[in-house]
């Protein structure tokens, strides 16, 4: 069985996305086809990226922090990307926790979930193009959460009941892919 992460976008205090991921991860746990871990980028306290030479080029990372991050990628078959939209793209945290790494995500699939006021869509396309260059094959099936209507004042998460039906149909196109690719990773 495939391991899929769902990893969080945003580390701020006062963030909503753990909310959403929890959300996600629920769903998920409805299943059997697969194996769900929630990554929380926050536990992780990745620093400021900072190092000296590029993933693509060497693992040999400086930050320890970074070290320990990169097992916890390489253990994951696949993911599910649980992303706010801050100035029409992914947060910095994020971007830096992607950055990092480079084999760890190779040759894995992603399922994308963003939230926003424009259901976080500018975000998520951001996000795919990003995840291209250390080729994560995003799905194109798409959970797109609105602040407006699925966020009580805009804070506390309580989707749209049809939401749910979409998270699947995310699931099974990134377990299905993630499944496929494991075995260009043998
Ligand atoms: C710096 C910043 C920039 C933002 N830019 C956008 C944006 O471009 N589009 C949007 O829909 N919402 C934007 N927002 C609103 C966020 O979507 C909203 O605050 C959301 O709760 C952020 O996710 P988080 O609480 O999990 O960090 C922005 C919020 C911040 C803090």
């Amino acid at each position: 069985m495939v391991k899929i992460g769902i990893i969080t976008g945003s580390t701020r205090d006062s963030r909503v996305n753990l909310q959403v991921s929890e959300w996600v991860k629920s769903i998920a746990d409805e299943r059997t086809d697969a194996e769900f871990e929630l990554v929380d980028i926050k536990d992780y306290n990745l620093p400021k990226f900072n190092e000296p030479i590029p993933a693509i080029m060497s693992q040999d990372y400086q930050a320890e922090e970074a070290k320990v991050w990169s097992k916890k990628i390489s253990e994951l078959d696949g993911f599910i990307f649980v992303t706010p939209e801050y100035n029409r793209g992914i947060t910095s945290g994020l971007k830096d926790a992607i950055d990092y790494l480079y084999v760890e995500w190779n040759n894995k699939a992603a399922g994308i979930v963003s939230y926003g006021s424009s259901l976080g869509v500018t975000a998520a396309n951001d996000l795919r193009l990003i995840l291209s260059v250390p080729k994560v094959a995003t799905v194109g099936t798409h959970v797109g959460l609105s602040l407006f209507t699925d966020f009580q004042d805009m804070v506390k998460f309580n989707p749209a009941p049809f939401h749910q039906e979409t998270v699947h149909k995310l699931l099974d196109d990134v377990i299905a892919w993630s499944t496929a690719l494991k075995t260009i990773r043998a």
